[in-house]
């Protein structure tokens, strides 16, 4: 398969204040169609040609990182976008909120540990809720990697890449991530995620 950069799933404007027009257009029209068109050019002549995105994300680690940090990054931002929403954060569905009271003791827990592991990346790269061995758990990756890489299934991800806040909160990055979990959470998608993993 080639990577084609898909359109948000809301307008620029649509995650304001939280997330403004000015992050979205650099962070999707440039960013992402970057690691779009550099993945597809170092995805050509490779064994990888034709293989699934997840395929690639998972066969490409330790061995082609150029084409890994590329096809990560893709891999991480298609569901990115898809993991915010307008009037995002809120309730959590729950068979999903039932399970992270099982795991981490409490929706407050979680969303404790969550934020801190995004505050404490040191550098470019994300934090995560992810299913690994039938729990929740809660991880840190730096630059294009995902808790994919580690035969765990990602459901959440928060990129804490200064692309991703700098222009709305500056060096205020756990801001953004406090606005990321209360205000711009899109939990169904997390949900269909969980319910597939
Ligand atoms: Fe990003």
């Amino acid at each position: 398969m080639s990577f084609t950069l898909p359109d948000l799933p809301y307008s620029y404007d649509a995650l304001a204040p939280y997330m403004s027009r000015e992050t979205l257009e650099f962070h999707h029209d440039k960013h992402h169609l970057a690691y779009v068109n550099n993945g597809n050019n170092l995805l050509k002549g490779t064994e990888f040609e034709g293989k699934s995105l997840e395929e690639i994300v998972k066969g490409s680690y330790g061995k082609n990182a150029g084409l890994f940090n590329n096809a990560g990054q893709h891999y991480n931002h298609l569901h990115f976008w898809n993991w915010l929403k307008p009037n995002g954060g809120g309730a959590i569905p729950g068979e999903l909120e039932k399970k992270i009271v099982e795991d981490f003791g409490s929706v407050d827990k979680f969303k404790e540990d969550f934020i801190q592991a995004g505050v404490t990346q040191f550098g470019s790269g994300w934090a995560w809720l992810a299913v690994k061995d039938g729990k929740l758990i809660v991880a840190k990756t730096p630059n294009g990697e995902s808790p994919l890489v580690t035969g765990a299934t990602p459901i959440l991800g928060v990129d804490v890449w200064e692309h991703s806040y700098y222009i709305d909160y500056r060096n205020r990055r756990p801001d953004y991530l406090k606005a990321f979990v209360e205000n711009l959470v899109n939990w169904d998608y997390v949900a269909e995620l969980y319910s597939k993993a």
